[in-house]
């Protein structure tokens, strides 16, 4: 039988939506707010689901406490309190826009799980905009 086991996690960044091939008053028709010059913060809140067979031996599809310390390493002590355009080497030269962003964090934790198991994250920007990625 296959399940999917899911943890939340959370964190505060800040960001800057902008394409510097285009006019200010175009940034700010395309990306609204998020193209405010001097960044602004969004919280962040995201959901790792894992899914796979159950291992007879522990009853886990993954052990949670497990994912709760990959999750602490590779997104919230990597993203929290960061700003994503400066700090992050990813988002230098790319827009850290939710797409962007669930692709990059999929990457890291996808290393850290075992290639039998089916990781998709989900990530919430605001209360109603979210993205999701399983690695596709
Ligand atoms: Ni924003």
């Amino acid at each position: 039988m296959i399940v999917t086991v899911s943890r939340k996690g959370y964190f505060s960044a800040a960001h800057k939506l902008y394409n510097n091939c285009w006019s200010y008053e175009k940034n700010i028709e395309i990306f609204g707010k998020c193209a405010h010059f001097n960044y602004h913060g969004h919280n962040y809140e995201y959901i790792a689901s894992i899914t796979g067979k159950i291992d007879p031996e522990t009853g886990f599809v993954f052990n949670l406490q497990k994912l709760k310390s990959i999750l602490y390493d590779e997104i919230e002590k990597f993203f929290d309190h960061k700003n994503m355009n400066l700090d992050i080497e990813e988002f230098s030269s790319k827009n850290p826009t939710i797409e962007n962003i669930v692709i990059f964090m999929w990457n890291k934790i996808n290393k850290r799980i075992s290639s039998n198991l089916d990781l998709k994250i989900t990530l919430y920007e605001t209360k109603n905009n979210f993205a999701e990625y399983d690695g596709k």
